[in-house]
């Protein structure tokens, strides 16, 4: 058994890792594919490095550019991987454009994909990754599902039932594994008390008026608490480029998941447009604010500290004064985020 792993952006490096290292204890012959989707060293080699991921077997290099355009050469570059290595199964992860572009190539080359974190819906198709997120599990010849909700949208969409495994989620597996790093991690020059805040969907920071709107309600909430914003390089751009002022925020660059799961331990909110924070955040217990309409992962709204404020600024604010007054959210930990998705994944591709 040969088994290509393909992970191309930030999220994916987290969901691969546990799979990746359960894989090889199993000793089954795999290879890493990175498609270069993310290439500065804070949004992809500190991860690679903390999350002991082995460097990749290959790098596509393909870098940034528009949605066509990245996902049309991720599949000219990766194509002739495949016909090279001959994999008799490929894993692909969570919903980005490595993760489509991947899934796509394998399809037509008639390779079967195994898709890690499937069945997730937003049921907004102006969301990209929820393009991603159909396209691939319609293509996906084994669909590892972190929750329950996710096997109902599969059945739904006429998926047969064999091909659905419940194996819980990954990100999770990642999370408490270095959990104790996180909890001795000095995380010396930011705030004791603070509120994290994550940033970087187009239809929250492309648009400059409603980017505006959202760091006026920051900068009124720092009255109260100090704002801690690791930003995305997107945003960054964005800020600069509406020429919109931040003073009182911590603007800082992105963090290595270690530090930024240790500033989440100590966080008394979360703010966040992130599909990965909120699951995070409801594994911890800390209250978390989504600037987002809807949410692929309504477990973390349902069971979790999650609670979906959308584009309202005022709403985000009252909810924002409600949590610094000590009302926050209490959660559960949802069934199966228990540290071992990656190996029920790795007995299901031994057994496939
Ligand atoms: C991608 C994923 C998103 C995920 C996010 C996590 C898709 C469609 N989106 O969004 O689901 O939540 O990753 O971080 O795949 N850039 C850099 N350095 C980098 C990477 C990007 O400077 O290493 C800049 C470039 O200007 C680029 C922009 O960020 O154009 C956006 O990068 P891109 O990979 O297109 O999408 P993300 O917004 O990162």
């Amino acid at each position: 058994m040969h088994l290509l792993h393909v992970v191309g952006a930030r999220p994916n490096f987290v969901k691969a890792a546990p799979v990746l290292r359960a894989i090889k204890r199993r000793g089954l012959r795999q290879t890493l594919v990175h498609t270069g989707q993310h290439y500065d060293r804070n949004m992809s080699d500190v991860f690679f490095t903390q999350l002991e991921i082995p460097e990749p077997d290959i790098n596509l290099e393909v870098g940034s550019g528009s949605h066509a355009f990245q996902t049309s050469e991720i599949m000219r570059r990766f194509e002739p991987v495949v016909l090279e290595h001959k994999p008799d199964l490929v894993l692909v992860y969570g919903d980005v454009n490595s993760t489509v572009a991947a899934a796509l190539v394998c399809a037509k080359l008639v390779v079967p994909v195994g898709h890690v974190e499937a069945g997730l819906r937003s049921f907004d198709r102006t969301m990209p990754e929820e393009v991603n997120r159909i396209v691939t599990d319609r293509l996906s010849d084994v669909l590892f599902t972190p929750s329950e909700d996710a096997d109902a949208n599969l059945q739904l969409e006429g998926v047969p039932s064999e091909k659905i495994h419940r194996v819980g989620n990954v990100m999770i597996d990642s999370l408490i594994q270095l959990l104790p790093a996180a909890r001795s991690c000095h995380t010396n020059g930011f705030p004791e008390r603070l509120a994290l805040v994550t940033l970087h969907r187009p239809s929250n920071v492309d648009d400059s008026e409603n980017l505006r709107r959202v760091l006026d309600s920051l900068r009124e909430t720092s009255e109260r608490i100090e704002i801690v914003f690791p930003v995305h390089p997107r945003t960054r751009q964005r800020i600069k480029e509406f020429g919109l002022s931040v003073p009182k925020l911590h603007l800082v660059d992105p963090l290595p998941y270690i530090e930024f799961l240790a500033l989440q331990l100590r966080a008394a909110v979360v703010i966040t447009d992130s599909g990965g924070i909120q699951e995070e955040t409801t594994y911890l217990g800390v209250p978390c604010l989504t600037l987002r309409e809807n949410t692929e992962r309504p477990i973390t709204v349902t069971m979790g500290t999650n609670i979906l404020v959308g584009e309202d600024k005022n709403r985000l604010t009252r909810e924002l004064h409600s949590i610094l007054d000590g009302n926050g959210k209490k959660g559960v930990i949802p069934p199966l985020w228990d540290g071992h998705a990656g190996d029920r994944i790795a007995g299901i591709v031994q057994r496939f």
